[in-house]
């Protein structure tokens, strides 16, 4: 449990405009900031953030609340872990009192993890140099095989598990870990026979995954050989969700500013860092997700990608392109022929080679200008002018206006076509139509999203929306105004949870009530209770009732005793609504 005067305080040293830049690039817009939503891929900008409030609000995709909903989303963290996340970043110390923790909801510490995977990390790689023939074997496979020299195995932390069932598991227990521990960080087994922790990782060189704050996370390990599975790899834990990492970020970051190397396998990366090409990652053994992408758009502003010379790994770029963009990174595909990956490709090419190849790369979009120059006949005014439609579509959808002029006069060039000018106006209308057309849809979604079906926080919303809208007003007004709160909880109530319409409504309502009568709503934190989809929700009837001038008391009582009326005879009909009700109804009548 958080205490409250623990949650205020790092709340009060909490700047959300620091906290977000962090993550977010904002731009300065009023007395707000805006920029582009990291819950969500957006192309313009919907994401606000409010330093009056110390709130923030995506009008796109509903994500809203305070610096600890933030966290939690972003980290993805629990309500807990997000308090503590940010006491850290503000210098507090949080002391927990573990004790109304459920029984069956087990809690594991963080540091606790990292420490773990560390330990686990050392031993590994002190095992490397051990002295017994397997280790020779592993050590020899790092430097004869795989070419890699002492420096880059410590550079890396490279490893290796022993072929032993309880190396590791011996060694992390006498360092006090607990078994729960083991097996909930992916490094133990648990045999359903005998019950006997046993090593997940055995006789595989390791590769240790570390995040960009340099805790170690999770690990991959390699078989030696062609026997299968030729990795093993830890699974999602407390402290590691592999769609959520990259290889070699920790690393990549500080290198990666304009461009990024995304290829497939560890062993790419480590030969590339070698080569000098030190803004290398690769995705943890999954094609990239989504979030994946996003989070290189926060280190660099061009993402080229490298991936094996077959036909996963072609299809698997074709996936990569389309995700990076949508988060407005410029990506360059790199065909690498005459190897199979990029590893290869620097053993036989040298670091040279793969320089070439890199500065000759092409664009997405000079791929598509050939193709489309190449359908075409342009020697036929016909052709020329269809040409000159997709390309210019194609324009349209490159996010950085500098390089839309440079393809702009590349057509101009190819086409023969002296005045820019009607290129450029062309392109502006393409990209005209096409917000038109992501605004509609993502209206659409957000429609579905927010009211009606498919609305996931309140799903009574669409029973009636004309009456769950005036319940999202008395809401807001209730959470803005002290004195709404003062009127609405005085004895006798003018509001009880009977009034509202929707069951989250009531939560709502019962929540403010309780926290209010408590240690007082401002000082109640609605992400102790609400998931941080609700919070949002809560977010946006305040923004809703913010915009508009007129939230006097009068206007409080009018929307609250309307409601009330709504409400109420909704229920009654809704009581009498069918044969059977209505004679239990009268049934009930009776009996009065
Ligand atoms: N991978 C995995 N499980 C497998 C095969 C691959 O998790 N059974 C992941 C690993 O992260 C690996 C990446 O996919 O690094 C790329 O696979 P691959 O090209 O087969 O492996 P490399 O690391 O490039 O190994 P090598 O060059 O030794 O074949
Ligand atoms: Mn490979």
């Amino acid at each position: 449990m958080i205490r409250n005067e623990v949650l205020s305080e790092v709340l009060a040293r909490t700047e959300i405009e620091g906290l977000i830049s962090g993550y977010v690039t904002l731009r300065r817009a009023g007395s707000n900031l805006s920029g582009l939503c990291p819950f969500h891929s957006e192309k313009t900008p919907s994401f606000t953030v409010f330093p009056a409030t110390n709130s923030f609000y995506c009008f796109g995709c509903g994500a809203g609340g305070d610096p600890v909903t933030f966290v939690r989303r972003v980290e993805n963290l629990d309500f807990e872990d997000a308090v503590e996340f940010l006491a850290k970043r503000a210098g507090i110390t949080v002391l927990r009192d573990e004790g109304r923790r459920r029984a069956d909801e087990p809690r594991f510490d963080r540091n606790r993890f990292y420490a773990m995977n560390r330990d686990a990390a050392r031993f590994f790689h002190s095992s490397l140099f051990a002295d017994t023939e397997d280790a020779r074997a592993a050590l020899a496979y790092f430097k004869t095989t795989r070419g890699l020299s002492d420096a880059t195995i410590k550079h890396f932390g490279l490893g290796y598990a022993p072929n032993s069932f309880d190396a590791l598991t011996n060694h992390l227990l006498k360092k006090g870990y607990t078994e729960k521990e083991l097996v909930a960080a992916y490094l133990c087994g648990k045999s359903e026979k005998n019950g006997k922790l046993y090593d997940s990782f055995r006789n595989r060189v390791m590769f240790p995954i570390i995040d960009v704050t340099g805790n170690v996370i999770a690990f991959g390990g390699r078989v030696m050989d062609d026997s299968k599975p030729k990795y093993k790899n830890t699974s999602d834990t407390p402290v590691f969700k592999k769609s959520r990492h990259l290889f070699a970020l920790n690393y990549a970051r500080h290198t990666c500013a304009e461009r990024l190397i995304l290829c497939e396998g560890y062993m790419d990366v480590i030969a590339l860092h070698v080569a000098g090409f030190t803004n290398a990652v690769a995705t943890l053994g999954t094609a990239i997700t989504a979030e994946q992408a996003r989070i290189m758009s926060r280190y660099t502003k061009k993402v080229i990608i490298t991936y094996d010379n077959d036909e996963a790994g072609q299809c698997a770029s074709d996936r990569a392109i389309k995700l990076l963009e949508e988060v407005g990174v410029d990506v360059q595909l790199l065909r690498l022929s005459g190897a199979k990956d990029p590893d290869e490709y620097i053993r036989t090419f040298g670091k040279e080679g793969f320089a070439k190849v890199l500065d000759a790369s092409r664009s997405k979009f000079e791929y598509s200008f050939e193709r489309v120059l190449s359908a075409h006949n342009i020697a036929v005014p016909q052709e020329r002018i269809k040409a000159l439609m997709e390309l210019c579509g194609i324009i349209a959808e490159i996010y950085s206006s500098a390089q839309r002029e440079v393809y702009i006069s590349e057509v101009g060039k190819r086409l023969q076509i002296e005045d820019l000018n009607s290129i450029r106006t062309e392109v502006e209308r393409m990209q005209r139509r096409a917000v038109r057309e992501k605004k509609k849809n993502e209206d659409q979604k957000i429609r579905q999203n927010t009211v009606g079906y498919g609305d996931r926080v309140n799903p009574d919303f669409a029973k009636d929306p004309g009456i769950a809208r005036k319940e999202e007003a008395v809401l807001g007004l209730l959470m803005l105004y002290a004195e709404h709160r003062a009127v609405a909880f005085a004895d006798p109530p003018l509001l009880t949870e009977e009034d509202f319409f929707t069951a989250f409504g009531r939560r709502v309502f019962a929540f403010i009530r309780d926290a209010e009568l408590g240690d007082g709503f401002e000082n109640a934190s609605p992400d102790a209770v609400f998931t941080p989809e609700e919070v949002g929700r809560m977010m946006k009837m305040k923004l809703a009732r913010m915009q508009l001038t007129e939230n006097g008391e009068a206007v409080f009582r009018e929307s609250a005793e309307l409601l009330r009326l709504d409400v109420a005879e909704r229920r009654d009909s809704e009581t009498v609504s069918t044969v059977e009700d209505l004679a239990a109804f009268l049934e009930r009548m009776r009996g009065k």
